[in-house]
């Protein structure tokens, strides 16, 4: 079977290329529904002819030229697949160098391709460039992921001039998109206030998304965005690319509306104070740019997106997750060892899986009573843990719970030991006053030292504590003062960080592969493709407040999968903790509140609702997700999640409108189910003594309820309304 599905593959994963006259050849890049067509002309220009739909006769890509009035000989480097500067090209560059022999001009042509079939209906190509003049080279790589038409593309840059070659900008990719209009949907905001979207036309000229901030680098901005061709595409209309670059330091994508009204886009690393002197035979390899074209709008892209994740990228995105009850915002830095196994018997007494010990735990001479010291000395501090964390992870395995632990190993504050010991291990400028973010500093990763004292500081609390089951790794400050008294060339810092910390994510993830891992970084200031290759989920928002989260994590399902969303149950905001429990279990959920606080009949919701979610998990992390009703648009929230099977679902529906006679006035109309099978609705996770509301006798056919929809009956009585949709068989 296996055999037969690679030769599947083989036949379908179709990256041929098509020589159109002895000189010209057509190199398309297929998936499902899409295509991207690149040309080498009879000069050796490698440019992109097309990304769109595709056709089903490959031959017919090489009259694409044709169909396209040419208005001016520039053409022929604009749509570069690859754009050079310093020789035929004027508009935005991917790359620009100065040679060995300090000629700043660069021109890339064609020399060969080659295709790869990883199997599991991933393709790689890859094209070698070559500058005619300079002995300078960049391969672009293609990898086409065929099912979920999706393609990471990233550049290898490379040379043996006499000596060193200057990179002044090396993207990740450039891409070439024709249309009438584009519409970019970017995002922006601040600590509890992440992912704020919004939507524009593209004008003439060049819009540029990006970060400078070294650490923490989505805090102002992510990197993740949409652009819509034509018009504003909706949740199921509409021609939609979604982009990413896979990479957590600074990034620039550039959106450039050129002369012809195509727009180029241009990502990788932000070049801001980043010249790369790059050696002769040393491969310069950027980030992958990860992008995906639907055109059935926003809700498919999101899809393809998303299985691509749990299936190619986040670790472990096909595997369980544990539920949790976290200590940060019940105790904050207060707490000894016999609140915290009061708060381990908790755990066991929710019925979640693990206990989470946050910050606080650590530091004697400068004990970490707040934050303002103790950061970097990781040992248990005395007096509040004086026998050690092993006490504690005992006291778990004794309440047949899971013990997990937070750590911010990239961190340093002024006041502690290690900054006492190591002061050139900090960022920091030698001759300026010091800067803080959070009262502290961050720790120089590109010296190889602080590398190895990140990672003893994991490998120490595993080997000590055999028992850990989770890590909470936190980074809640940025670059100030970019200097590292490590390296010999500044220029270097943003890059080397950077290495320095995937390498230790590599090196933790080699010894111990399997740990969950949440990423945190002061709630979603570090949320990329890059760093869920190590971790399993991540922290959105400190603002757990779950109206705001409503709109929040409804932005972020558009470019991450609901398993990788780490939701907990917090004091924030004035809803009922049955609201706030359904807003958590839309992802992976967790507590962090204080159970004793919590009346019989909360806390009875809060037991029964973790015992549903443990019925239904697998439907919210591995299912198809569908925006039903967007929060921005009405009265009400609402998205389902469905087996790949269409047999099982859960449908989540909020009020988000507190003025009078706000409801569920309409049906809301349901997506992904089969037409022709009859399903019954009926509502769980109600708060103990309440009755449903809806009609649960009727059953109705997939046709009826997403062509007319069904009413879930929210209202001000019923703000929040969970239900299970279920195949009769
Ligand atoms: C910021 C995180 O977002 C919080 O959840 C908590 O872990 C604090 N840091 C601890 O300092």
């Amino acid at each position: 079977m296996r055999f037969a599905l690679k030769v599947l593959w083989t036949l379908v994963v179709c990256i041929v290329s098509i020589p159109v006259s002895a000189q010209e050849e057509i190199i398309p890049i297929t998936t499902a529904e899409n295509a991207m067509v690149l040309k080498a002309d009879q000069k050796k220009n490698l440019s992109i002819l097309y990304y769109g739909r595709k056709l089903g006769n490959n031959n017919e890509y090489a009259l694409i030229s044709q169909a396209y009035k040419q208005t001016s000989d520039y053409t022929e480097v604009a749509d570069a697949a690859y754009t050079p500067s310093g020789s035929r090209n004027l508009l935005e560059p991917a790359i620009t160098v100065t040679h060995a022999d300090g000629n700043n001009s660069l021109d890339l042509r064609y020399v060969q391709h080659e295709q790869k079939d990883l199997g599991n209906g991933v393709n790689q190509l890859s094209i070698l460039l070559k500058d005619p003049v300079y002995n300078f080279q960049v391969t672009l790589f293609y990898k086409s992921y065929y099912k979920q038409d999706v393609v990471e593309q990233w550049a290898v840059i490379r040379h043996t001039e006499k000596s060193n070659v200057t990179l002044h900008k090396y993207a990740s990719a450039n891409l070439h998109i024709k249309a009438k209009s584009f519409w970019l949907t970017q995002y922006h905001g601040d600590w509890a206030k992440e992912m704020q979207s919004e939507t524009s036309r593209l004008t003439h000229g060049i819009k540029t998304l990006d970060s400078k901030l070294g650490t923490r680098a989505n805090l102002f901005q992510p990197s993740v965005f949409m652009v819509s061709l034509d018009q504003p595409a909706t949740e199921d209309e509409g021609t939609v690319l979604y982009g990413a670059l896979e990479y957590s330091g600074n990034f620039k994508t550039d959106l450039e509306l050129d002369y012809q009204n195509n727009l180029r886009i241009i990502s990788g690393i932000n070049n801001y104070a980043s010249a790369y002197t790059l050696k002769p035979n040393e491969d310069f390899v950027t980030p992958g740019f990860l992008y995906t074209l639907s055109h059935n709008g926003k809700g498919s892209a999101s899809r393809k997106l998303q299985d691509w994740a749990r299936n190619f990228k986040v670790l472990d995105g096909k595997k369980d997750r544990l539920t949790l009850l976290n200590n940060w915002e019940a105790t904050y830095f207060d707490f000894d060892e016999n609140k915290l196994k009061e708060l381990i018997k908790d755990t066991k007494k929710l019925g979640v899986d693990l206990f989470l010990l946050d910050d606080g735990w650590f530091a004697n001479k400068y004990p970490r009573n707040g934050d303002v010291a103790g950061l970097g000395d990781w040992a248990p501090n005395r007096k509040k843990l004086p026998n050690g964390i092993g006490t504690l992870v005992k006291e778990a395995a004794n309440n047949q719970v899971k013990f997990g632990i937070w750590i911010e190993p990239e961190m340093v504050n002024p006041k502690s030991e290690l900054y006492e010991q190591h002061p050139d291990w900090v960022v920091k400028q030698p001759q300026r006053a010091e800067h803080y973010f959070r009262n502290q500093l961050v720790l120089d990763l590109s010296n190889p030292k602080v590398q190895d004292f990140v990672f003893k500081v994991v490998d120490d609390l595993f080997s000590q504590n055999g028992e850990l089951a989770y890590i909470k790794w936190d980074c809640n400050a940025v670059i100030y003062n970019a200097h590292s008294a490590y390296l010999k060339n500044q220029s270097h810092f943003y890059i080397e960080y950077m290495r320095g910390l995937y390498n230790v994510l590599k090196r933790i993830r080699s010894k111990y592969p399997a740990v969950p891992m949440m990423l945190c970084s002061g709630g979603g200031g570090r949320v990329d493709y890059g760093a869920l290759e190590y971790f399993t989920e991540f922290w959105p928002s400190d603002n757990t407040d779950p109206l705001e989260r409503i709109f929040m994590q409804w932005e972020y399902s558009y470019f991450y999968p609901a398993i990788t969303s780490a939701n907990h149950v917090t004091d924030w905001g004035k809803q009922p903790v049955k609201f706030r429990t359904d807003v958590a279990m839309m992802g992976k959920l967790g507590f962090d509140i204080v159970v004793k606080h919590l009346n019989e009949k909360d806390l009875q919701y809060c037991q029964n609702a973790i015992k549903q979610y443990n019925s239904f998990k697998d439907i919210v992390w591995f299912g198809k997700q569908y925006r039903l009703a967007n929060p921005t648009e009405g009265d009400i929230a609402s998205m389902a999640y469905i087996n790949e099977e269409q047999s099982k679902g859960v449908i989540f529906n909020y009020l988000v409108n507190n003025r009078y006679g706000s409801g569920s006035i309409y049906p809301v109309r349901l997506k992904g189910l089969d037409a022709a099978a009859k399903y019954r609705i009926t509502e769980i996770c109600l708060y103990p003594g309440t009755k449903t509301s809806i009609d649960e006798s009727k059953t109705y056919s997939g046709e009826f309820l997403m062509t007319i929809g069904f009413n879930p009956v929210v209202n001000a009585q019923r703000t929040s309304v969970v239900l299970s949709i279920e195949k009769i068989r």
